[in-house]
């Protein structure tokens, strides 16, 4: 069968390069099997990083509209309308996202966007699972992150589905900066035929 090729968007956000996380992180990339076919080393603007971010003004109210709801769960009182919590959540991942260097890379290989996801883990650092790379190496909080006012530390971003994985490698990379090589590693995971794999 023909495996179902996927390109992802992933960024080490500044608090995994101030933490010297680079190298952990992205070692757990490739040694699952995905291939990393575009990579740089960038302070994002604050346009970049809200373009990053608002893929249109819907997505805002969306994610004023999840915050509500975990709000809610966790029995926090909330005030704010759906919108004007979006923008406040927006602002402040533009102002962390923008605040030092990030890594930005693609990642290609089979369901490539749900495979980096899960090793990525959950979104809340509370709930990342043990062995995800937030569940690893953050214990950070939206609980925490609310009340000082700034985005949560979640070390890491990765693109959710194959519409926005499109759009955010579009933010971040020109299409002659990504290159999509063969390596040796392809055949072992890929090639059909390994009847003999000495041939
Ligand atoms: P990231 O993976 O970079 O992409 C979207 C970001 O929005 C996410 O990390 C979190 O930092 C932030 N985010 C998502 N949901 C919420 C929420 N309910 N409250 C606060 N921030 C959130």
């Amino acid at each position: 069968m023909k495996f179902q090729k996927e390109k992802t968007l992933v960024l080490l956000k500044p608090d995994a390069v101030q933490r010297n996380l680079i190298g952990e992180i992205i070692g757990r990339f490739e040694r699952v099997g995905l291939k990393i076919i575009a990579m740089k080393f960038v302070v994002p603007t604050k346009d970049q990083a809200f373009k990053h971010y608002v893929k249109n003004d819907a997505e805002i109210v969306a994610l004023g509209n999840r915050s509500i709801e975990g709000k809610k769960k966790s029995g926090i009182e909330v005030k704010e309308d759906p919108k004007t919590l979006g923008q406040q959540i927006i602002d402040r991942l533009v102002r962390f996202l923008s605040s030092g260097p990030v890594v930005a890379f693609v990642l290609e290989g089979n369901q490539a966007i749900s495979i980096t996801r899960k090793l990525v883990g959950s979104t809340e650092p509370l709930q990342s699972a043990v062995g995800t790379v937030r569940g690893d190496y953050t214990i950070d909080s939206y609980t925490l992150a609310d009340n000082d006012n700034r985005a949560v530390r979640n070390l890491i971003h990765a693109s959710s589905s194959q519409f926005d994985s499109g759009y955010e490698i579009d933010v971040w990379f020109k299409p002659e900066e990504i290159y999509s090589y063969n390596n040796v590693r392809d055949r072992i995971l890929y090639d059909v035929n390994l009847d003999n794999i000495n041939d």
